[in-house]
Formats: structure tokens, sequence, C-alpha cells
């Protein structure tokens, strides 16, 4: 009896270590889901951290709805602004488009597999006379 108590928690000890295992080298192995903000402007987001992280799509579809269908213009939350300071320079120093997997929005929706179509009509990298945007 006690043979099997010790055998079961030395197979619980080692499901542990085995799952620990797997889980390292899966991370070291994967690119994680960390944000390119390599050559982001600004020093501060539009919302703490953690707050962008997991609002962000709730602000931009809400933004979305208030511009098309109440005409508001806001800057805050709007998606030209997080182009406009999320920039991530290509190997030309030019900033890259949403083709360029190095591009910020893509830099965490290819690991999470999110597929957005917001860039067949909006540009995905800023526009060329800033002081316009800026309304
Ligand atoms: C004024 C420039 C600026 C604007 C506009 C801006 N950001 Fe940011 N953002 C930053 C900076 C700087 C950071 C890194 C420091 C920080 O998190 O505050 C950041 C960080 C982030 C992060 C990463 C948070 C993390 O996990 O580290 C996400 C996601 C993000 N922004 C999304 C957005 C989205 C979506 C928009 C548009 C709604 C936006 N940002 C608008 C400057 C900006
Ligand atoms: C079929 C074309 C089309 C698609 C697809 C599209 N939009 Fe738009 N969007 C527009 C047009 C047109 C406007 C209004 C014109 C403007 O404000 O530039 C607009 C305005 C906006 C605005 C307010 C203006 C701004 O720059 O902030 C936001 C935010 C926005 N869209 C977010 C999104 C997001 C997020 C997606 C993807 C989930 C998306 N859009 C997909 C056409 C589109
Ligand atoms: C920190 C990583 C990260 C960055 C950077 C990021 N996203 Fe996301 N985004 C996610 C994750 C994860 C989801 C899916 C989880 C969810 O729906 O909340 C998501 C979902 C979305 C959705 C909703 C998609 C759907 O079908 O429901 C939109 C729209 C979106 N993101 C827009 C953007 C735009 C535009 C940018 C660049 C300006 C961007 N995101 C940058 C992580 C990120």
């Amino acid at each position: 009896m006690i043979g099997d108590q010790s055998m079961s928690k030395f197979l619980t000890i080692l499901a542990t270590l085995t799952v620990l295992l797997i889980g390292s080298t899966v991370s070291a192995g994967t690119p994680k889901p960390l944000p390119n903000l390599d050559d982001v402007k600004g020093d501060k987001c539009v919302a703490p951290k953690d707050v962008i992280r997991v609002e962000h799509k709730y602000y931009l579809l809400h933004q979305r709805d208030e511009t098309m269908r109440k005409g508001i213009r806001t800057k805050e939350h709007s998606l030209k602004n997080c182009i406009n300071c999320h920039i991530v320079k290509g190997d030309n120093g030019k900033p890259v488009t949403i083709k360029d997997d190095r591009h910020f929005c893509k830099s965490c929706h290819t690991y999470a597999s999110v597929q957005i179509d917001c860039f067949q009509c909006h540009a995905s990298k800023p526009s060329p006379r800033p002081a316009a945007v800026e309304k």
C-alpha cells in the first residue's frame, strides 16, 4: 500500500516535471507575443499597458462606431494615431506596412492567430503628412 502511494506521488512529480520541461522548450523555440515597440514614438500609450493590451479592440471598434454613426472624431483612440506612434522601421529605414511580419499590429496578431481586415481600407503606415493627421 505504502509502495503504491509513493509510486503515485513519484508519477505526479514526474508528470509535473515533464510539463515544465515541455513548456520551457516550446517557449524557447517560438516567438513570444511581444508587441514590437522598437521605433515607437512618445513615452506612453493612450492607456496603461495592461489595459491597452486587452481592451484595444473595444477602443477601436467603439471609436469606429462613434465616427461612422455620429461623426465624432477624437484623437485618443483613433486608428490613425495608433499607426502614427507605433512605427516599425524596415531594413530601408522606412516604416513597414502590414505586409511585413514585423508590423506592430502583426507582432502580436500572428502569434495569437488574430485576423483583421482593417488595413484593406486603412493605412498601415504613418501618413507622409503628420500635421494633417493630428486633427
Ligand atoms: C502617442 C503615441 C502612442 C499612441 C497614439 C498609441 N500608442 Fe500604444 N504605445 C505607445 C508607447 C510609447 C508604448 C510603450 C510604453 C507603454 O506601454 O506605455 C505603447 C504600448 C502599446 C501596447 C503594448 C502594451 C504592452 O503590452 O507592452 C499596445 C498593445 C498598444 N500600445 C496599442 C495601441 C493602440 C491599439 C493604439 C491606438 C488606439 C495606440 N497604442 C496608440 C505609444 C502610443
Ligand atoms: C471597407 C473599408 C473599411 C474597413 C475594412 C475598416 N474600416 Fe475603419 N473606417 C473606414 C472609413 C471609410 C472610415 C471613416 C473615414 C475616416 O474617418 O477616415 C473609418 C473610420 C474608422 C475609425 C475612426 C477614424 C480613425 O482613424 O480613428 C476607426 C477607429 C476605424 N475605422 C477602425 C477600424 C478597425 C479597427 C477596422 C478593422 C476591424 C476597420 N476600421 C475596418 C473604412 C473601413
Ligand atoms: C500586445 C499584442 C497586440 C498588439 C500589439 C495588437 N493586438 Fe490587436 N489583438 C491582440 C489579441 C491577443 C487579440 C485577440 C484577443 C481579443 O480578441 O481580445 C487582438 C484582437 C484585435 C482585434 C479584434 C479582432 C477580432 O476579430 O475580434 C482588433 C480589431 C485588433 N486587435 C486591432 C489591432 C490593431 C489595429 C493593432 C495595431 C495598431 C493591434 N491590434 C495590435 C493583441 C495585440
